[in-house]
């Protein structure tokens, strides 16, 4: 069988748009899909206790901690990873709960304010943010204090900082290399520098 050039493209065109129309169909019904909330299972162990929870994959670990394991400490400041008032720790290391997914933490250690201390038993850091008035409001509070007991860990570990003078040296427990990483912490009522006071005490700051 012969064809015309003219046959040739008009064939070419019914076959490109036959192969096109299919994943264009199924792209629309995967965001119908995506539409319809998805529960699974997650297991967090917060403070110490696994917590399992049942939850809609598009649940954030904030979210999780507040709503669903009433665990208020942490605030909900932006809920877009700016004020760093939802500070917790996991794993060892301090992260915005606002912008991780609970379903990423599972099987995560995750320690909030209330996991450092309570009123009748302060962590170090807590007594030291009181003693040196380390806030006004408050609000910002429980995350400056999960991220202040978790930056000097990461000094202490050798990490350094965009304040650090060397990437290979130790970073030195000095009140610069503590400005700069709690600078993800915003305070509005700007008790900065009275929380690094209270830090200073705490990490035992070389002057
Ligand atoms: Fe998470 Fe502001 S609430 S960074
Ligand atoms: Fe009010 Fe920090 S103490 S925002």
């Amino acid at each position: 069988m012969t064809i015309s050039r003219r046959g040739f493209l008009i064939l070419g065109a019914v076959t490109a748009t036959a192969f096109a129309m299919p994943p264009f169909i199924s792209l629309k019904a995967y965001a119908a899909n995506l539409e319809q909330p998805m529960n699974v299972k997650v297991t967090i162990n917060v403070n110490g206790k696994p917590r399992e929870l049942q939850l809609d994959t598009r649940t954030t670990l904030l979210d999780a901690l507040r709503e669903h394991l009433h665990l208020t400490g942490s605030k909900k400041g932006c809920d877009h990873g700016q004020c760093g008032a939802c500070t917790v720790i996991a794993d060892g290391r301090r992260i915005n709960s606002c912008l991780s997914l609970a379903v990423m933490q599972d099987g995560a250690e995750i320690t909030t304010i209330e996991g450092l201390g309570m009123p009748d038993n302060l962590h170090p850091m807590q007594a030291a943010f009181i003693k040196h008035d380390g806030y006004q409001c408050g609000y910002c509070t429980p995350g400056q204090i999960c991220s202040a007991v978790a930056v000097i860990k990461e000094i202490r570990d050798g990490i350094p900082s965009h304040a650090s003078p060397s990437l290979t040296e130790p970073p030195q427990l000095i009140a610069a290399e503590l400005q700069e990483r709690m600078s993800g912490n915003i305070c509005r009522c700007g008790a900065y520098s009275n929380i690094i006071e209270a830090i200073s005490e705490v990490a035992q700051v070389q002057s």
